[in-house]
């Protein structure tokens, strides 16, 4: 995707690239061969691949390769809000912003470094942020790919302000999957919803795993720290697991609502499904000096892999 390679002097398993448009991107590799590409443009990951080389992450032939607009695909950074309500953009404006590198953040737990590649990014407000949002935070995002291969986001929000504020947030995650027909999602049985299709209205979930054949625009709420994407067709097992997120997006526009899409294929919702960590129904509130964090951890196994292993309660990080 990238051109013009430089190594990066003083990380041996990144590289440093410029997209299209002159935009950083960090390339993330690991020993066995797998990797993760990501844009300094959003903090957003625009590719995630195993050691044989598949892709892992959605991205559309149509996405629009043109700042400020987020690119369709990938994982993209919800905040301050996600969804759309009040002066702010559609899911906040993080994920349209160019973030910088940050060589030294405030240290995190030494095994989030151990045996890792990673990268630390920063956004801090600029003037036109605070005019719709008018809070100073600092947001560190550490995207790191483990020596599995395995894909670890780490966000951490900071209030730099001398009032309390709230806000929503969601690692918004296009998994490519073979057809979605053929794909279903386990962990959230049983779980109420808000349906973004219903005006928000609550339901609750019943005890089958979650099958599609229509549009599918939820919020499951309180949810286990452990979901899967159950990919039958090419035998991959997508593992998601959180912390400090307790809701859960399942989103797939169906037919008539990727026709609508401007940077989505007609088509393309068959080989998509966006499940992504997050946290919306309660929003978060930080006093003046307080610090958020919301991880998630995001593993491709082979289905042979036994959902039974789904065990919420797991200490995982
Ligand atoms: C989903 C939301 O997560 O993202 C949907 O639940 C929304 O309501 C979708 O349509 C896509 O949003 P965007 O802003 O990336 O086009």
């Amino acid at each position: 995707m990238g051109h013009s390679a430089a190594v990066w002097d003083h990380r041996a398993s990144l590289e440093l690239t410029k997209d299209w448009n002159g935009i950083d991107q960090v390339v993330l590799r690991n020993p066995q061969g797998a990797s993760a590409r990501v844009s300094l443009h959003g903090g957003q990951v625009i590719s995630w691949r195993n050691d044989r080389g598949e892709e892992l992450l959605f991205t559309s032939s149509k996405a629009i390769l043109k700042p400020p607009k987020a690119m369709r695909g990938g994982i993209s950074i919800c905040f301050p809000q996600f969804g759309n309500c009040g002066s702010l953009e559609q899911h906040g404006f993080a994920r349209s912003k160019i973030w910088t590198i940050e060589d030294d953040p405030p240290p995190l737990h030494p095994n989030d470094s151990l045996g890792k590649s990673f990268i630390d990014l920063l956004l801090k407000p600029a003037e036109e942020d605070l005019k719709f949002w008018p809070h100073g935070f600092e947001f560190r995002l550490r995207v790191s790919l483990a020596s599995d291969g395995n894909l670890i986001m780490i966000s951490r929000v900071r209030n730099i302000n001398g009032k309390p504020f709230s806000f929503s947030f969601a690692y918004h995650t296009h998994f490519s999957v073979s057809d979605i027909s053929e794909v279903r999602v386990e962990g959230l049985e049983t779980l109420d919803y808000l349906d973004n299709l219903c005006q928000k209205e609550r339901f609750t979930e019943q005890g089958d795993a979650i099958t599609f054949e229509s549009e599918v625009d939820r919020v499951y709420l309180s949810s286990p720290r452990c979901v899967a994407v159950l990919d039958h067709e090419r035998k991959r097992t997508y593992v998601m697991r959180k912390e400090g997120l307790p809701d859960v997006v399942v989103w797939n526009p169906w037919e008539k609502k990727s026709k609508a899409m401007t940077d989505f294929g007609d088509e393309e919702y068959k080989q998509m499904l966006c499940v992504d960590a997050a946290a919306i129904e309660k929003n978060i509130t930080l006093k003046p000096g307080e610090e958020w964090t919301g991880r998630v951890e995001l593993a491709a196994v082979p289905s042979s892999f036994c959902s039974d292993d789904l065990d919420p309660h797991l200490n995982f990080f």
